[in-house]
C-alpha cells in the first residue's frame, strides 16, 4: 500500500519523507488555508520535495471553470494530480481531463456508486472520506470494501485512495482490504510506529546497557 501525506505543511512532508512514508501528497483548500501561504507557492515547494503524485484541488464548480484551473495546475509540474469534487460538473471535467491526459483525484466520495461513476469517467484516484462517514455513524471502511469489490469486478484502473483517515485502525483496515493508497495526516503517520511496549522495552535495554562494563 502506498502512503500519501495529507498536509500542506512543508516541515511535516520533509519529516515523513525522511522515514520513507511519502509516496505522494494530498492537499485540499482547508489544509492550504491552514498553512497561511499562497496555494501555488506551497504546491511548487511540495513538488520540489516529492516526486510522487501531488494532489491539488480546484475550487470551481462548473465544467469550463474547472478545466481552466485543471489545465493551469497540470502544467505547473508533471506529478500534479488535479483534485476534482464528485459532482456532475466535476465528473464531466474528469472525463475531459482523462481525454487530455491530465491525472485526476476525485474527492468528497461517500458511496460506492459515486466511486463507480468516477471510475467510468476515467479518474486516476477515487478518495472515499472514511473518517467523515464514521462521524455520521456510517462505516467508512465498509464503503472502501464495496468500492474495491466493484473496481475488481470490472478491472477499473482507478486507484482507491483512502482519505479522511483518523487513526491507525483506518490504515490497518485499508491495508488488509488491499486499498491502493492511504493518505494520512502527519499525526497518524507518527502514531503508526508507536507502542508503549516498544518504549518501555527500549528504556529497559538502555538502562541495562549502562550496567555493561565498558
Ligand atoms: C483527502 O484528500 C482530504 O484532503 C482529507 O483526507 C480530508 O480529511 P478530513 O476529513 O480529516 O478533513
Amino acid at each position: 500500500m502506498k502512503f500519501f501525506i495529507d498536509t500542506a505543511e512543508i516541515k511535516e512532508i520533509r519529516e515523513a519523507a525522511a522515514m520513507g512514508l511519502v509516496d505522494g501528497v494530498t492537499t485540499n483548500p482547508s489544509l492550504v488555508a491552514k498553512s497561511g501561504r499562497k496555494f501555488k507557492d506551497v504546491l511548487l515547494e511540495i513538488c520540489d520535495i516529492v516526486k510522487g503524485p501531488v494532489s491539488a484541488e480546484v475550487t470551481s464548480v462548473k465544467h469550463d471553470d474547472i478545466m481552466k484551473e485543471a489545465r493551469d495546475l497540470a502544467q505547473l509540474r508533471p506529478n500534479i494530480v488535479v483534485k476534482i469534487p464528485l459532482i456532475p460538473e466535476g465528473l464531466k471535467a474528469v472525463r475531459t481531463c482523462t481525454d487530455e491526459g491530465i491525472k485526476t483525484n476525485v474527492t468528497l466520495c461517500f458511496t460506492a456508486n459515486q466511486a463507480l461513476l468516477a471510475a467510468k469517467a476515467g479518474a486516476s484516484y477515487i478518495s472515499p472520506f472514511v473518517g467523515r462517514l464514521d462521524d455520521i455513524s456510517t462505516d467508512g471502511m465498509q464503503v472502501v470494501s464495496e468500492i474495491l469489490e466493484i473496481y475488481e469486478n470490472y478491472n477499473f484502473d482507478t486507484e482507491v485512495l483512502v482519505a479522511s483517515v483518523r487513526g491507525p485502525e483506518h490504515v490497518k483496515a485499508a491495508a488488509r482490504m488491499g486499498a491502493h493508497v492511504a493518505t494520512c495526516p502527519f499525526s497518524v503517520l507518527m502514531q503508526l510506529s508507536k507502542h508503549p511496549l516498544t518504549d518501555s522495552g527500549l528504556k529497559k535495554f538502555l538502562e541495562d546497557w549502562e550496567k555493561v562494563p565498558k
